[in-house]
């Protein structure tokens, strides 16, 4: 893995206004490393899918759609840099990779649907020369990194029209530029409203204990000029009280065939403030985010992340050494607290069991495209 200089210019395509997350290079994936955010602005240079492997395991990238293009990439990467002969030798190789890249993080379905996708690409070209296979890996790479930044964008259109003319949305963790291939989904929502002439402000929770909120949501909104309060999320409950939040728009990082939303942790403490005072909850998310196969939320994995992660803060020790914890980084929102789940194909209610089929009837997997609104 390569660090390199300092993005502000390379990363930033300015006249998009789109923080690029990831980047298909020729020496390899590349991304912009959001464990330093915001304090350095650091890109590194994955080599090998391995590489991919443990950037997406040490969270340098993350976020649900971020997280499949990642391994999108790191398959073709491995596949790329392969010395097998013929498609045969290929075969065992790329499950390897794929299976490698699996097993980085549990929760975000995104992952699985990238690793089918070039499993069925995979199946689709074998019969063709081994240079043709890395070839067309590659492409289906670099095709979902610009399918998810459409998707995106549809999405923000989609969901802007919830938005209130004038007023202040609460987001949690990063749902963003940073957490997709760029443009973001929660925060997707919040850009393209403000890009239809609406004047919102962002409340960010701080999104403990990872602080995505503080350190990723509230970096990238200041980048793009959003008005934005960062807040603690213990301060989320009296904030609404105040009548200070219209509305709540975050991401997931799996929904379930039922509508029930997995997203990090903290999300469903925010769902019931929400529902509580009154407020309209929302959710954006990918088609690939929607696991039909999953019935409800209690069959979702949630990932266990290490103690240090809570015990410590920058570094630095902040609870007594031995002390037990718990850390799942993620936690499920019942149905009944969503008020609409907003996708590139549009926005879904309840019922959800029938809404969200409905939504992804006749997306094949290497087909689906957004669909635009109105
Ligand atoms: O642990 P992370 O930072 O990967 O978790 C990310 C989230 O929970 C996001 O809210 C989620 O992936 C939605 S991004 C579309």
């Amino acid at each position: 893995m390569t660090f390199a200089r300092n993005i502000s210019d390379a990363i930033l395509d300015k006249s998009m206004s789109i923080i690029k997350t990831l980047e298909w290079t020729d020496a390899g994936v590349c991304f912009i490393d959001q464990t330093k955010l915001p304090t350095e602005e650091l890109y590194v240079t994955c080599k090998s899918y391995q590489e991919v492997a443990d950037a997406i395991k040490t969270m340098i990238v993350r976020g649900a759609p971020a997280i499949g293009v990642a391994a999108g990439m790191g398959i073709a990467l491995g596949v790329r840099d392969s010395k097998a002969q013929t498609a045969d030798e290929l075969a065992p190789e790329f499950e390897q990779i794929c299976k490698v890249l699996g097993a980085t993080r549990p929760t975000a379905v995104n992952l699985f649907w990238a690793i089918r996708r070039m499993q069925n690409k995979f199946a689709e070209v074998r019969g063709k020369s081994v240079a043709e296979i890395k070839r067309e890996l590659v492409a289906e790479a670099q095709r979902m990194h610009v399918e998810d930044i459409a998707a995106n964008e549809a999405m923000g259109k989609h969901g802007a029209v919830l938005l209130p003319a004038s007023g202040s949305v609460l987001t949690h963790c990063n749902a963003g530029a940073l957490c997709a291939a760029g443009y973001g989904t929660a925060l997707g929502v919040i850009r393209a409203a403000i890009e239809s002439g609406k004047k919102i402000h962002v409340f960010a929770d701080e999104t403990r204990p990872f602080l995505q909120g503080a350190r990723l949501t509230a970096w990238e909104l200041m980048k793009d000029n959003i008005p934005t309060t960062l807040i603690s999320d213990n301060m989320a409950g009296a904030i609404m009280r105040q009548g200070k939040i219209d509305a709540v728009v975050v991401g997931a990082d799996r929904i379930a065939a039922n509508g029930d939303v997995a997203n990090k942790i903290g999300t469903y403490t925010v769902a019931i403030l929400a529902k509580e005072h009154g407020i309209p909850f929302y959710v954006a998310a990918p088609i690939a985010t929607i696991d039909l196969a999953t019935p409800d939320g209690s069959k979702i994995p949630i990932e266990q992340r290490a103690s240090t992660e809570v015990t410590h803060l920058a570094g630095k020790q902040i609870a007594p050494e031995g002390v037990g914890v718990e850390n799942p980084a993620f936690d499920v929102t019942p149905n009944k607290y969503v008020a609409a789940i907003i996708t590139e194909r549009g926005v879904a209610r309840a019922p959800y069991d029938e809404s969200l089929r409905e939504l992804v009837r006749g997306c094949l997997d290497s087909q689906w495209k957004p669909v635009p609104p109105g």
